[in-house]
């Protein structure tokens, strides 16, 4: 294969041609394809036919999978995809939309705010690949921002203030934030927050980026509304339109994300109709700040 790249904006979000990701990669297209990854930090693959088993094989070329435990309230028996799938659809193990009151559905509706995969774990993930294998009828995109762009956009003071902080993430706060609060003792458990600095610099480029997400629910040090309304405002500039790409799936469209240097979320779209979306999930390397202590 002699893969080549396609900016989609002028440095944020890619168009991979001349792939096809069921076969084995070659060491030079991986290497061809992070490079992409480091450059673009999106990069959008068209008409990849995956089965499961393929698309886990083809994550594994930029690191291990991600362990999925404690990032969602899915129950062992109601898992519809093979371990190492992330069911990011709107369907029940049956194939069919979730009911409109069904649990599984209010906790997915979290993500159509902005946000950073796993930024909720105490070592937050490298990639997210979401392979479309039936798009929504309406709506439903899923849109990225450069949170490179919105680091360098911040004037000094902003800069400096921002510099040294530390978050605190959770789902607790980003499902809080729909009103979704109704969880078990266990499940706040599996949820308790994390600690992420709020800057952070790309292992390869030593770009620096903000690393937001609304899993974000103070932080360290700060007193909670003092903390809400800086990370606020901070979301609100790194998602203005300049900073964003939006992409409009068509079937089988393969999208890889960096989330050490991007946020995303999905637009609303028709939940009567399947969005059946799978995704893979390369597990990140190193903790980005020292983790409260606690009692496990
Ligand atoms: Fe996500």
């Amino acid at each position: 294969m002699k893969i080549s790249i396609q900016p989609i904006r002028p440095d944020f979000a890619g168009e991979v041609f001349g792939a096809d990701l069921r076969k084995p990669l070659s060491k030079e297209d991986v290497t061809a394809i992070e490079a992409g990854m480091d450059r673009y930090a999106v990069l959008v693959f068209r008409d990849q036919r995956l089965s499961d088993d393929e698309q886990i094989a083809f994550t594994t070329n930029f690191g291990a999978i991600e362990n999925a435990q404690g990032g969602n309230i899915t129950k062992d028996h109601e898992y519809r995809l093979k371990e190492g799938m992330i069911d990011v659809s709107n369907l029940d193990q049956s194939g069919k939309p979730f009911d409109r009151s069904d649990r599984r559905r209010m906790f997915n509706l979290g993500n159509r705010l902005w946000h950073s995969d796993s930024s909720y774990r105490a070592i937050p993930a490298k990639y997210s690949l979401l392979s479309a294998r039936t798009v929504a009828t309406l709506g439903g995109n899923t849109e990225f921002a450069d949170m490179r762009a919105a680091y360098d956009a911040l004037d000094a003071d902003m800069r400096e203030l921002v510099a040294d902080l530390v978050c605190e993430h959770s789902l607790l706060y980003s499902r809080g934030a729909m009103g979704f609060t109704e969880l078990t003792e266990a499940e706040r458990m599996a949820f308790r927050p994390v600690y992420q600095r709020l800057v952070r610099t790309h292992p390869v480029t030593g770009r620096k980026s903000l690393f937001l997400s609304s899993h974000i629910g103070t932080i360290v040090g700060w007193l909670v509304p003092e903390a809400r309304d800086l990370i606020r405002d901070l979301i609100e500039h790194a998602t203005q339109r300049d900073f964003v790409y939006a992409h409009v799936w068509c079937q089988y469209d393969l999208v890889i994300w960096d989330n050490r240097q991007t946020m995303h979320r999905v637009r609303r779209f028709d939940e009567s109709q399947p969005r059946d979306m799978r995704r893979t999930t390369v597990a990140g390397d190193m903790a980005t700040a020292v983790q409260p202590d606690r009692p496990n």
